[in-house]
């Protein structure tokens, strides 16, 4: 069949694989695909906002203002209102619950797809010119089309994602999604405006040799169960690696194997990382990839939200390390 022909060729663009997957779906009007399309658009917006924040940080030192004369915005925010612009406009979002807004943002009420995002992660990581990312989820709201969206529809779990994904704003920029039937990236052909399918039906390796946690907080776990499995890491010989994006840290260990770890602390008895923002859609991602994701006790898909901007522990990669980690907590 051409379009499954069309869906796995390297080079194609996310613009015809997503249309040649809408067309898989005869009842289809358009709308999931309108969602992805403008989810993209704000990325190349942002993309593009990320690599001049050095010039931006010169010209503010000069008390310059932009070209538009707006006042200089911290790049989060700035991402932030580029994705809710974009999603706004293409129509196809009835609410979105961002990281960096306080409650929903309600959008078009006629629509039926809710967008959860951490527009810009990594924060930290914006002024010394490392890699950050957006981190997004779709679901599918519960009430009636045409009324305001309520807490209800956004406390869904993450096994109710409709789509996930994440951009990697890095070395290259990155779009990758799952919609539940695999996972697929793009990289974006800046010269061409597009991004283009450059790693299609990504699998994380079972089990691998690379660790991932902010080991100079290591006092601070509470669950001595974490001490064994770093020890075991250190006895294998594991390398360390963390970027300190967790968009970064997951993507190189989705393409090379290994696991991600940040688990409770007394500062964050609940972990650092959110729910709703981070942990439900990279979760998504990484189990297409077949992978694994779990709270120390959880599947992270599984648990019942109760608020939109709480926070859980996180471990997360190659299914054998998450499966051993798992058995230094129960043990330990
Ligand atoms: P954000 O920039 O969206 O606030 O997220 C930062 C997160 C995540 O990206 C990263 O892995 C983690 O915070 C780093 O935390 P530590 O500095 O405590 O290691
Ligand atoms: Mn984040
Ligand atoms: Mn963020």
């Amino acid at each position: 069949m051409e379009s499954s022909r069309i869906a796995i060729s390297i080079g194609v663009t996310l613009d015809r694989f997503i249309r040649s997957n809408e067309k898989q779906y005869p009842q289809s009007v358009g709308e999931f695909s309108q969602l992805l399309r403008d989810i993209a658009l704000a990325s190349k917006v942002v993309n593009r906002e990320i690599n001049k924040a050095g010039l931006i940080d010169i010209m503010g030192a000069v008390g310059n203002q932009n070209a538009a004369g707006d006042e200089q915005q911290k790049l989060d925010v700035l991402a932030d209102i580029r994705f809710t612009r974009a999603l706004s406009k293409g129509g196809a979002a009835c609410a979105i619950i961002s990281e960096e807004e306080e409650g929903i943002v309600q959008l078009n009420p006629d629509a039926k797809y809710i967008v959860a995002i951490d527009p810009l992660d990594g924060s930290s990581n914006i002024d010394v010119n490392v890699s950050i990312g957006t981190i997004f989820s779709v679901y599918r709201r519960k009430s009636a089309v045409g009324t305001a969206i309520n807490l209800e529809d956004c406390l869904q779990p993450g096994s109710a994602q409709v789509a996930a994904g994440y951009v990697l704003y890095g070395s290259s920029t990155m779009l990758v999604y799952t919609t539940g039937q695999g996972l697929n990236g793009f990289t974006y052909e800046a010269t061409l405006g597009e991004y283009v399918l450059s790693h299609p039906d990504i699998h994380i390796k079972p089990d691998a040799n690379t660790y991932s946690i902010n080991e100079g907080i290591s006092k601070s776990f509470v669950q001595p169960g974490i001490h064994v499995y770093l020890n075991h890491c250190k006895e294998h010989h594991y390398a360390a690696r963390y970027i300190g994006s967790l968009v970064a840290d997951i993507h190189r260990n989705l393409l090379k194997g290994g696991i991600y770890l940040y688990p409770a602390t007394i500062h964050h008895p609940q972990g650092k990382l959110r729910l709703m923002f981070e942990a439900n859609s990279l979760a998504f991602v990484v189990e297409q990839a077949g992978g694994k994701a779990t709270d120390g006790e959880k599947r992270i898909l599984d648990i019942e939200p109760t608020q939109i901007h709480e926070k859980t522990p996180l471990f997360i990669g190659s299914l054998q390390m998450v499966e051993a980690l798992e058995n230094a907590l129960v043990g330990n």
